[in-house]
């Protein structure tokens, strides 16, 4: 066994190289600088009780007990997860790749090309298969994406609609319960009206009804046709809404052909793991016009400075971290890594290969059907695609049924004393369908028929699908597997990650995602349970999951947590809603403010409106810190209705600001509560809590702090905690029923994206108190070298009382640009030539570079840092000597791309060399970008959100 300790694999820099960085800062120890750095007033007393950590073959032992505790039975009842194959092609060299799990969202596109190209091909499979216009790269999963097409449509109201206040939703009654709970929540925060109705007798009303969301196929395993509804509801000014099912569309009419506005669902079966409940990517499409509204991040096709294509996300003006409290909705991290598999899962197979997963599946839904008709059972939904409901003869009950089908290993749907249903997927054999109704025939009384799968399809020609889907190259190229092997690598290497270099996004904690720790969540245990299956089943998960509970409510000093959240925007939104149910409780519910600092994250105004809070701003002072004198007065002013506070800490400007218990007080004192956004525990964990702190909420994220990986813009998992009074207003979930008094649902399945949580186990199980702690502490140290090792190059712009930063930094590029017209764009674009990612670029400061070093990095890697931006600094430093042109030069034409770079014409005044090869190292780990500079503007005003037709190929 090796004689490191997982800590000192996860920690980057060696002891030696600890005393020579402490020596930089001109501390005798670690303790000292963390004195000098977190306030006193907030210093936990006691070590973290997490007992020690464990190493990581204890871990992958004791994760493989947990899974043998999870028990994956054959399992068809539906309701949104279904069984798929995810081919191995897409989990050796996508899901278990770190390349794709650890790069980050694509904001630089330079350096994203690859990420950016598989999320354009999911955009495009979902516009081709919903015959929607536009697509965007992905939201939370189908539930909360109902959630966004309320608000969209709502947001969309006609003039009229708006004038006379028209509130109202008309919703299928047969739609997926928790959909239904997740809508539920969200009017509730927005004072929406909802009325759930039978979708083939009801009836719309302009004056009263702003839009209608329908199921398709709905709940009871029903295809309808909706032409005409539609029309009613269109001829009467309003908008519809699908949620549907992306392998169904490859059989039936979708619902862009019969003019839906929005479609969404989940794409969980093309080829991503049910994993217990997530994650998975939703998918939402809408109309042309309609696209400056819609949620979630869209990846659209510009081009470079040559005029070369190249993919960069697009119309973000829109988006929260712009907009704030006007933002089309409070997505941030969405499920990005689960988006790009499904792509590649329909480039794998191309639309043959689709309609063939399609077609069998309905076929063996029909022969089951065909044969359940034999033996004279009751069926009660005529037209299907994948789902048979039924109804069982008088005698046995769905309880007899359920222990059978229990002792054969079988779950099916049981939705009533005497009614059950059964979903076929894409897993489904015919064995496996013979299976089944030797079951049924056996509960009934009845001899088993033969199966036989010549039988013809259930569905009327009206409902079949006719027109052509992905006739892209994309989808029709890449079938064998050695050729999406070379596709899947050839995008790779377009890519910036984890894999390459350090990626120093401040207020990202792109820290190192262990490879102990991501193993088990291929583990079929893990991957292949169902979100609603009996809880027995899921012991492992449930073992797991209450020991996590119990760790991250000690590391945030609150009485318990929801694991539901499953992003940091969607734990602030939770957060929110949880306050408002307790000041509802106590008869307070008119308290409806939220104070929010000026340097707040964009996603805190959006999520604060989301649950229905109006936000008033509260300055920071010039050092950075809330302004205690403008908090103290608004406090005051809205003391009424002050409903919370939220704060970032340590604050997003990098700094433990001393006054934070003071601002705790002060706003209970006025009846408030305090939300704490903890996207910045990296600087927490060990050395203070939110709970200790006095705070009442708090999100984690644990895709940044706790070791889940980014996957490019996803999966995020954003756990609350609370503090003991809140405790009963935690989220429930309707189907598995974990309710409590209040009933908010935040997510569609129970424990949000169960499936990524044996990351942060593993994590905090080998790190243990004292290792979390030990990487708060290296975290805060990382960062203050860089701080004092650049301080003379780039003011740092904010430091705490006694001069130091958290765990991270604000270089400051204003008077530099000033003085060289080199902005904080190109010294960004520049890092690129350099193997860099940039860092966090204009947030929360203007004209500023933010750098999180996190403790996962070496100093030989921070060395590396140091020297490429001061190099940089030099190279600024001819600009303004006079010593390099003011326009054509290394800073302004970057980033260089390979094809800059080996073209026969050079007319640049710097040498090719000095473009890409700026320092000596970068020549060992050079990384050749694929496309130059991109255009920003361009690509929004000629929006292109999907791949070529072939015929530009
Ligand atoms: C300070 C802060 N708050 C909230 C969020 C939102 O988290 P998520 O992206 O998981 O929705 C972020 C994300 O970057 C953040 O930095």
């Amino acid at each position: 066994m090796s004689h490191f300790q997982f800590v000192d694999r996860h920690i980057g820099p060696r002891k030696a190289d600890v005393d020579l960085m402490l020596e930089k800062l001109g501390v005798s120890s670690l303790d000292e600088l963390i004195n000098q750095t977190v306030p006193a007033s907030i210093r936990l007393k006691e070590p973290l009780n997490l007992g020690d950590g464990i190493s990581e073959d204890a871990y992958l032992q004791r994760i493989r007990e947990l899974a043998m505790k999870n028990r994956v039975l054959k399992t068809y009842i539906g309701m949104g997860y279904y069984g798929t194959h995810t081919p191995s092609v897409i989990i050796r060299n996508v899901l278990e790749n770190p390349v794709w799990y650890t790069s980050y969202t694509p904001y630089q596109a330079e350096i994203s090309q690859g990420r950016l190209e598989a999320l354009l091909n999911f955009q495009t499979m979902v516009s081709e298969l919903t015959a929607m216009e536009v697509a965007n790269a992905s939201l939370l999963d189908e539930a909360t994406a109902a959630g966004e097409a309320l608000i969209m449509m709502y947001n969309t109201r006609s003039k009229d609609q708006l004038k006379s206040d028209v509130n109202t939703c008309l919703i299928d009654e047969a739609i997926w319960p928790q959909t239904r709970a997740v809508i539920e929540t969200r009017a509730l925060g927005l004072g929406i009206d909802l009325e759930f109705v039978n979708a083939s007798e009801l009836n719309y009303n302009p004056k009263v009804h702003f839009g209608l969301i329908l199921q398709y196929p709905d709940a009871m395993g029903r295809v309808s046709d909706y032409r005409s509804l539609v029309n009613t509801v269109h001829d009467a000014g309003g908008k519809v809404a699908v949620a549907t099912d992306l392998i169904a569309l490859c059989m039936l009419v979708p619902p862009g052909e019969w003019g839906a506005d929005i479609v969404f669902g989940s794409s969980q079966r093309m080829g991503v793991p049910m994993a217990y409940g997530g994650p998975h990517a939703a998918f939402f499409a809408t109309r042309d016009e309609l696209k400056r509204s819609m949620p979630g991040r869209i990846i659209g096709v510009s081009k470079d400075v040559h005029g070369n294509p190249a993919l960069r996300m697009a119309l973000q003006t829109r988006e929260q971290h712009i907009k704030r409290e006007k933002a089309t909705s409070n997505i941030c991290t969405a499920q990005a890594l689960l988006a790009t598999m499904a792509g590649f899962y329909a480039v794998y197979h191309g639309p043959e290969g689709l309609k063939g997963i399609a077609s069998r599946i309905h076929r063996y839904a029909c022969a089951l059907a065909a044969a359940l008709e034999h033996i004279g059972l009751d069926r009660q939904n005529k037209q299907f695609f994948d789902t048979l409901h039924y109804k069982l003869p008088k005698g046995p009950t769905s309880e007899k049924l359920r222990n059978m089908a229990l002792s054969r290993g079988i779950n099916l749907l049981y939705t009533g004393v005497s009614q059950f249903g059964i979903s076929i997927d894409e897993t489904t054999t015919l064995k496996d369908v013979e299976e089944l109704l030797a079951l049924i025939s056996e509960c009934i009384g009845a001899e088993t028929p033969v199966v036989s799968t010549e039988v013809s399809t259930a569905l009327p020609q009206s409902l079949l699908r006719t027109s052509e889907f992905m006739k892209q190259e994309v989808f029709n190229r890449y079938h064998s597997e050695t050729e999406m092997m070379r596709y899947i690598k050839r995008l790779d290497r377009k890519d910036v990650s984890l894999a390459h270099s350090m990626i120093p996004l401040g207020s990202c904690t792109m820290k190192l995602n262990p490879a102990t720790a991501m193993f088990a969540i291929t583990w079929p245990e893990f991957a292949n349970l169902h979100p609603f299956v009996p809880l027995d089943q899921a012991q492992g998960y449930h073992e797991m999951m209450s020991d996590l509970r119990s760790d991250l409510a000690k590391i945030t000093g609150f009485a318990d947590v929801s694991l539901q959240p499953n992003s940091g925007a969607n734990g602030e939104y939770s957060g929110l809603m949880v306050i408002r149910a307790w000041h509802e409780h106590r008869g307070e519910g008119h308290r409806n403010v939220a104070l929010i600092p000026a340097s707040a994250h964009g996603t805190n105004p959006a999520s604060a409106v989301m649950a229905g809070l109006k936000v008033v701003v509260v300055d920071c002072d010039d050092k950075g810190n809330i302004d205690m004198e403008d908090l103290r007065s608004k406090v005051e002013e809205y003391s009424d209705i002050l409903a919370c506070v939220i704060v970032t800490y340590p604050s997003t400007h990098g700094v433990f600001e001393a006054s934070i218990r003071e601002l705790c007080d002060m706003v209970h004192k006025h009846g408030g509560q305090v939300y704490m956004d903890g996207a910045n525990m990296n600087a927490q964990v060990g050395l203070s809590s939110p709970g200790f702190i006095g705070a009442d909420v708090c999100h984690l994220n644990l895709h940044k702090t706790f070791a889940i990986p980014h996957g490019g813009g996803g999966p995020g998992v954003g756990p609350i905690g609370v503090a003991p009074h809140l405790v009963d207003f935690l989220p429930g979930h309707p189907v598995i029923d974990n309710r409590r008094p209040a009933t908010l649902t935040v997510a569609a399945a129970p424990w949000g994206s169960a499936g990524v949580l044996p990351i942060t186990y593993g994590y905090i199980k080998m790190m243990g108190g004292d290792g979390l702690t030990m990487a708060s502490k290296i975290a805060i140290l990382n960062a203050n070298y860089i701080a004092a090792s650049l301080d003379s190059e780039f003011n740092v712009l904010y430091k705490g009382e006694n001069g130091r930063v958290a765990h991270e930094l604000i270089l400051d590029c204003r008077p530099i640009k000033h003085e060289s017209g080199v902005s904080e764009l190109d010294i960004a674009k520049r890092l690129m030539d350099y193997g860099f990612h940039a860092p966090t670029l204009s947030f929360p400061v203007a004209g500023t570079l933010m750098v999180e070093p996190t403790e996962s990095e070496s100093k030989a890697e921070l060395d590396r840092f140091i020297e490429a931006i001061r190099n940089i600094r030099q190279e600024i430093a001819e600009v303004i000597e006079g010593v390099a042109d003011k326009e054509d030069n290394v800073l302004k034409n970057a980033p260089h791309s390979q094809y800059d770079i080996v073209s026969d014409e050079w007319n640049h005044k710097y040498s090719r060399e000095k473009a890409a090869y700026p320092l000596p190292w970068v020549r060992t780990n050079k990384f050749w970008l694929s496309v130059s500079r991109v255009d920003d503007a361009w690509g929004d005003r000629n929006l292109f959100c999907s791949c070529d037709p072939i015929s530009n190929y």
